[in-house]
């Protein structure tokens, strides 16, 4: 049925997935870098066309990586700079379809609303009560879902099928069944394991995995960040594989999936580290502007 061997995480840029195998990943769980968005990555990227270019090119590699039939789900957002929206759900969606993928779904992710961590743009039309001056607060993201083409079902055996069964009790209560998830964001508290990486909720790949893939298969996050994903993936036993560009988050992952420690996540958690040339040392950098960006009230 394919897969990898080990869990594996790779420091280097997803647009090489050179240690993947064709048709080697059953599920891929993600949410790329927010363009240059100015709590996240102010200026990460050169231009919005650079950004998009990596997406295009990453989108290629899992289009080589991912078995036929299976999915690719995408965390994202437009993004707000300076007072301009950037389409990245509509571009990436473009891509994505361009590359040959099956656009299949696209669930809207809700935070709750006491939560608003960018910015309160709604406060404009309090203070200018007349037409015109609406900019409502951002609650959502989007979870694009991409297909590789058909799913074979009857590729996988019964006694799989069985084992990697979905709970229609868990399904019902959380609304699983609504393309809207309702489902509380990782709080940007200053003590916490994701500080400064834009982590998602455990929730959103414990869904997707359940919901895309079987038992023993392959998940892929190419942006692993504090790697989430492979968290979720190797506790609901299934094998995992990262890839992160910034090395300065080897320690932030390292404790997260708990490598190295006595404790163990699940009866699965070896991770084969590969460090590879091509690493940046983003966070410390990126930090610096955010907090140089806070200052100048941006
Ligand atoms: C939004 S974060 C992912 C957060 C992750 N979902 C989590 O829960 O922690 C995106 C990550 O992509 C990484 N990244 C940016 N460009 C990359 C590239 N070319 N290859 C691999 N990773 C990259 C960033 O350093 C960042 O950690």
């Amino acid at each position: 049925m394919g897969g990898v061997k080990e869990n594996m995480i790779v420091f280097g840029d997803a647009q090489n997935m050179k240690e993947l195998a064709d048709n080697s990943i059953h599920l891929v769980v993600t949410s790329p870098p927010y363009f240059n968005a100015p709590f996240d990555y102010p200026d990460l990227f050169k231009s919005y066309d650079e950004f998009l270019t990596l997406i295009s090119n990453v989108a290629k590699e899992l289009k080589r990586v991912l078995a036929k039939g299976r999915v690719a789900a995408f965390v994202v957002d437009d993004t707000l700079i300076k007072r301009r929206k950037y389409p990245v759900v509509a571009d990436i969606t473009k891509i994505f379809i361009e590359e040959g993928f099956r656009y299949r779904e696209r669930i809207v992710w809700i935070k709750p609303e006491g939560y608003i961590r960018i910015s309160r743009r709604s406060g404009v039309l309090l203070q200018h009560p007349y037409p015109m001056y609406y900019y409502p607060d951002n609650l959502q993201e989007s979870i694009l879902i991409f297909q590789n083409g058909e799913f074979d079902y009857k590729s996988v055996s019964k006694e799989l099928r069985e084992r990697s069964k979905i709970d229609i009790g868990e399904y019902q209560k959380e609304k699983w069944y609504l393309n809207v998830w309702q489902i509380t964001n990782v709080l940007p508290v200053n003590n916490r394991l994701e500080r400064g990486i834009a982590a998602f909720p455990e929730e959103i790949p414990y869904r997707l995995i359940k919901l895309f893939s079987y038992k023993g298969e392959t998940v892929l996050d190419p942006f692993m960040g504090s790697g989430t994903t492979l968290k979720v993936a190797v506790n609901l036993e299934r094998k995992a594989v990262g890839y992160e560009i910034d090395i300065e988050l080897l320690d932030i992952v390292k404790k997260k999936l708990e490598i190295g420690q006595p404790v163990l996540i699940g009866n699965n958690s070896e991770f084969r580290i590969i460090i590879r040339e091509d690493i940046k040392h983003l966070r410390t950098q990126l930090q610096e502007r955010i907090a140089k960006n806070r200052r100048k009230g941006r």
